[in-house]
């Protein structure tokens, strides 16, 4: 049965879309809504149409699912769909609710008239899928918003609300009420309307650009650190650059070639590739089908330091109470300090009002009483990384804490298991490892133990949801999925340095393959003396002795670079002449590096440590290595992930980059036999 079906109201063409979830326009949709037109057209009675959409929102774009299949080019392609629509010699009115994204806004752009429900959201995402609008969303978008706002819209993807698109002129009425009906009397109001208005006949509103041609550059220049790397912003800018200087069909044909040049690009791949891995990792496997949630009423959290305070602001921003727990007054009250300032931070940039910033400090219950946390359905460690201090914690949660409450670790590092093991529930005992700022980085990883329960990992990824985080699961290992394979970087890359590498040198070679920064700017803005031995007078390497030093990064103005007072980076000679000490005291010698051992040394020895990570079943799937690397780490999402990317260099040629590099490598270094199997059998990491 096809998705698309007709009904009359009086002499309008109510034409529905039921193609769940989304309503993406598959190939059946597309066919539904040309058969749809032409029923109209063919139907003198028939005076005007309503498009509308079942389930929780309209068309969301182009399904993206067929996109390198044969079925993506089946006609009728989206371009026609939309030209046909525009074509109907009757008004035709999209009625949108939830999303008009992508194919689905452009579907709305053809239609002569758009009418909205106040919370819908209008937008055009493609190029976080790597291309562009592909059936004219760059040409007729200008043309009714203007093109500084549809400059905006398509290079960056973010959609905008109704009622800005209202002010706009893209949505011609907002509907409070059933947005069917109101739609159906919109188009009863407008079907004698002549001319039909048509968004591709308009030109008005490109005049200020075509006045002020400078604005793209101008465009380009304040968003180059945004799109550094990505080849679809760029592309977007040209196709709206067309829609000024070119009539409408020309312009369409432009916007055509730049679609189909980023389709079949690598970039485009990776970004589809990461859509779906980002949907798949909240899919945890070996559960069974009917578990359900615990209810999570109240959070607790122990330890007001970097992360308990950051951890907090999530569950507060969602709505949900939390006791945080210190030992001191003044940690209490440095740590709630910091929470307050960082919303009022917020608050002063227009993104939260004044009574939202107290309504999430109210829920707040700040306290130096441990027995507090008794009523909390979900606790949160976040105390010193000691196993000691944190098996001292677990210990006393496990007498307080009531029957079936979660007990959760955001530990770095240590063994799950072990700290479940000094309970007498291992069951409710999981990790929960946010990263740092813990407010705002959107990775958290759900650390599986031996005996965790499967309704507390169900509980656990539906709340990532709730507080808005992507959540992937990690079995219990040294540092989980992301710091387990910053390990052989952090080494390799320290090592480069006394073979002559500079840190300026690999943190270039990371920056320039897409990195926000490189190993050793991250140190510093971290913390060189994070997990350091904190005695001064042991200095067993670069990195003591930088500590020894109190070079412990940004925070003193002073780290593996020397700052100035806006913190500006530069290469420190101090740091020079320390690494030449210690290559003398190691005995090595000072050889030129290429940027491509330092790849082969860093980042192909990633790739090598998440393939064991697969192989020991430390991660579902290859994909979830990849989503952590994206959101933990700003790994550039252009390249897909480390696991992704492999595979588009191709394994065979990792396998050979890290047997080059073999006799440098260290020791301890061994070769991941899913890897190197893999690689000859000429498969791939994420398949
Ligand atoms: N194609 C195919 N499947 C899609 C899809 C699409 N465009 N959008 C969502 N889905 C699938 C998801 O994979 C998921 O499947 P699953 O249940 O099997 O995992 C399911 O629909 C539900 O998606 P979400 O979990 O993301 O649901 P939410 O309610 O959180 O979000 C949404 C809904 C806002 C619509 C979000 O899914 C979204 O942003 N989708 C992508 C929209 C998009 O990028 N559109 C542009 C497509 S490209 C295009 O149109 C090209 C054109 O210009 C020619
Ligand atoms: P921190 O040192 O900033 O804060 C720890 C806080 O816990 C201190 O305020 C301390 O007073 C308090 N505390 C210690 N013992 C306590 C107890 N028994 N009861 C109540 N409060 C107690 O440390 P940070 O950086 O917040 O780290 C906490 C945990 O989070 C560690 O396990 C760490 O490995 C992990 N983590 C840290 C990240 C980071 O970037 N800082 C990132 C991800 C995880």
């Amino acid at each position: 049965m096809s998705p698309i079906t007709t009904q009359r109201h009086g002499d309008i063409l109510i034409v529905t879309s039921n193609n769940p979830p989304v309503n993406a326009l598959g190939h059946a949709v597309r066919e539904g809504l040309v058969k749809a037109i032409d029923e109209a057209d063919a139907d003198e009675t028939v005076k005007a149409v309503v498009i509308v959409c079942e389930g929780n929102t309209f068309f969301a774009g182009a399904d993206v699912s067929e996109f390198g299949t044969p079925k993506a080019f089946e006609p009728p392609m989206l371009p026609q769909v939309v030209d046909r629509i525009e074509a109907c010699a009757k008004p035709v009115v999209a009625a949108i609710h939830g999303t008009a994204l992508g194919g689905g806004l452009e579907v709305a752009l053809a239609c002569h008239y758009r009418v909205a429900v106040p919370s819908a959201k209008l937008g055009t995402p493609e190029v976080k899928l790597g291309i562009i609008p592909g059936a004219g969303g760059t040409q007729r978008l200008p043309r009714l918003v203007g093109v500084p706002k549809a400059l905006e819209m398509v290079a960056t993807g973010n959609p905008i609300g109704a009622k800005e698109a209202h002010g706009l002129g893209l949505v011609d009425r907002l509907i409070e009420g059933d947005l069917e009906q109101h739609a159906v009397a919109f188009a009863e109001e407008v079907r004698d309307v002549r001319p039909i208005p048509k968004s591709s006949e308009r030109d008005d509103k490109l005049a200020e650009a075509r006045a002020n041609p400078a604005l793209f550059d101008e465009f380009r220049k304040a968003n180059a650190k945004k799109f550094r790397g990505f080849d679809a912003p760029e592309a977007t800018i040209k196709a709206v650059q067309a829609a000024v200087a070119k009539p409408y069909a020309e312009g369409v044909l432009e916007e055509r070639r730049l679609f189909m040049e980023l389709m079949t690009g690598t970039q485009a791949r990776a970004q589809q590739y990461f859509f779906f891995a980002e949907r798949k990792a909240s899919k945890i496997e070996g559960l069974p089908e009917d578990t359900k949630p615990r209810d999570i009423r109240r959070v607790g959290v122990i330890g007001a330091g970097t992360m308990g305070g950051g951890i907090s602001m999530n569950f507060l921003s969602a709505g949900i109470p939390v006791t945080i727990v210190e030992m001191e007054q003044a940690a209490l009250d440095r740590g709630t300090g910091i929470m307050r300032r960082n919303y009022e931070a917020t608050a002063s940039k227009g993104k939260m009002t004044a009574d939202q910033v107290e309504g999430a400090m109210g829920l707040l219950n700040p306290t130096l009483d441990f027995d507090a946390l008794a009523d909390c359905d979900l606790i949160i460690e976040a105390v010193f990384e000691n196993m000691d201090v944190k098996k001292d914690v677990f210990t006393r949660l496990d007498k307080i804490a009531k029957p079936g409450a979660i007990l959760a670790s955001n530990t770095s590092y240590l063994n799950i298991d072990e700290i479940a093991a000094v309970t007498s529930r291992p069951e409710d005992v999981l990790g929960l490892h946010f990263f740092s700022p813990a407010n705002i980085m959107k990775l958290l990883e759900i650390v599986r133990g031996a005996r965790t329960a499967p309704d507390v990992l169900v509980t656990a990824m539906q709340l990532a949801k709730k507080i808005r985080k992507v959540a992937v699961v990690a079995g219990v290992c040294y540092g989980f999925i992301g710091n387990r394979m910053l390990i052989p970087r952090q080494m390799q890359a320290m090592q480069l340095l006394l073979e002559g590498a500079t840190p300026e040198q690999v943190d270039k070679v990371h920056v320039e393959f897409g990195m926000p920064m490189g190993p050793f700017q991250m140190a510093d803005l971290a913390g060189v003396d994070i997990g350091w031995h904190r005695d001064p007078t042991r200095i067993e390497n670069i990195r003591d002795k930088l500590c020894a030093m109190e070079r412990w990064g940004q925070k003193k103005g002073a780290g593996f670079y020397d700052y100035d007072d806006k913190r500006r980076p530069s290469p420190s000679p101090v740091v020079a002449e320390v690494i030449e000490e210690f290559r003398q005291k190691v005995g090595v010698e000072k050889r030129d590096i290429t940027d491509q051992e330092i790849m082969e040394r860093t980042i192909y020895t990633m790739v090598n440590e998440g393939a064991k990570i697969l192989e020991e079943g430390m991660a579902q799937r290859a994909s979830d290595i990849d989503v952590v690397w994206v959101y933990g780490y700003g790994w550039p999402v252009y390249r897909g992930g480390p696991m992704f990317w492999a595979d588009t260099v191709g394994l065979k040629e990792i396998v050979a980059g890290l047997e080059r590099q073999q006799d440098r490598l260290g020791k301890d270094f061994t070769l991941s036999r899913l890897l190197t199997d893999k690689a000859a059998a000429g498969e791939k990491l994420t398949r």
